[in-house]
């Protein structure tokens, strides 16, 4: 399928420097398309790494998960194994690539100001295609992010994307359909959660907080979507190939996406409260509580 026919395309922006300059139109322009449900993407703007990070181009320092997680809130670096000297330049690497974007969106979204607040780095140095997981884990197959054990309590989720893969090769993504005909069609497919069984993920230590009744309904939507074979196959999607080199920025809580192939991979997450939106009547959680007719978060 084309992509103009899809009302949410990629929009492409010209930055080729983390702490570029932006004018008023192109502030408009980014901040519309993002809660549209666009991608913006940034195809000169390159994450390069210092010579001696370059060794770190390789699947092996990932060690008990998918990727490689830092937290910049408190310096933690998961999921790598090597010794503590290399350990500390991967976590330089991830902590430079989240004061960047932090930068950056401040930059492109001055509307957003302090109420943009920083969470996970995420380094995917492992080829997407072919690596075995489970469906409701496939994220080859459509989706809005949603995670079982991370609810953000209504909160949105903005993440950056750098494709550093090192021999030119592009991160393919597919984008599907606007949140609301996605929402629509898998509407009679939700169910209410069993009654007790947030507060006991909670009281258990399985969820960090509170799963909101909006978490369990993205949870559902993520889910019941990733399982419905037919609308992964027949739904309208557009496949996007994003190059070495460049970056994009996305609401990944109400954009449809996908991965089917790729290999290193930089990804820093946001948190924005639906308030501090300059459209939240565009949001999931807003979607969501007027399809459902109640509401989802408690204030
Ligand atoms: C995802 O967020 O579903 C995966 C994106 C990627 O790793 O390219
Ligand atoms: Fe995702």
């Amino acid at each position: 399928m084309d992509i103009s026919s899809l009302d949410h395309p990629v929009i492409q922006f010209e930055a080729d420097r983390w702490d570029a300059e932006f004018s008023k139109e192109i502030q408009e322009k980014a901040i519309e398309s993002l809660e549209n449900g666009s991608v913006l993407f940034f195809p000169r703007l390159n994450f390069s790494l210092l010579p001696e990070e370059t060794k770190f181009l390789e699947p092996s320092w990932v060690s008990g998960a998918k990727n490689i997680s830092y937290d910049p809130r408190n310096a933690s670096l998961k999921g790598a194994e090597g010794k503590t000297e290399d350990l500390k330049l991967l976590s330089g690497m991830l902590k430079r690539y989240a004061q960047k974007t932090k930068e950056f969106l401040h930059l492109l979204f001055p509307f957003y100001g302090s109420s943009l607040r920083i969470a996970r780095t995420s380094f995917r140095p492992v080829e997407i295609s072919g690596r075995p997981t489970s469906p409701r884990k496939d994220d080859t197959r459509l989706h809005v992010d949603a995670f079982p054990s991370s609810p953000t309590g209504g909160e949105r989720i903005l993440r950056v994307f750098s494709n550093i893969n090192p021999s030119g090769k592009p991160r393919s993504w597919r984008i599907g359909e606007p949140f609301p005909q996605y929402l629509k069609h898998l509407l009679p497919q939700l169910e209410s959660p069993t009654p007790g069984k947030r507060f006991l993920l909670y009281v258990l230590g399985i969820t960090k907080g509170y799963r909101s009744l909006y978490d369990h309904f993205m949870l559902e939507l993520h889910d019941k979507g990733k399982l419905d074979l037919q609308y992964q196959k027949n739904s309208p999607q557009v496949a996007f190939d994003f190059p070495a080199g460049s970056t994009w920025i996305v609401f990944t809580d109400q954009v449809l996406h996908a991965v089917d192939k790729g290999q290193f991979l930089l990804e820093q997450t946001f948190h924005i409260k639906i308030e501090a939106l300059k459209h939240p009547e565009k949001s999931p959680l807003k979607l969501l509580e007027a399809a459902l007719n109640k509401k989802l978060v408690s204030v």
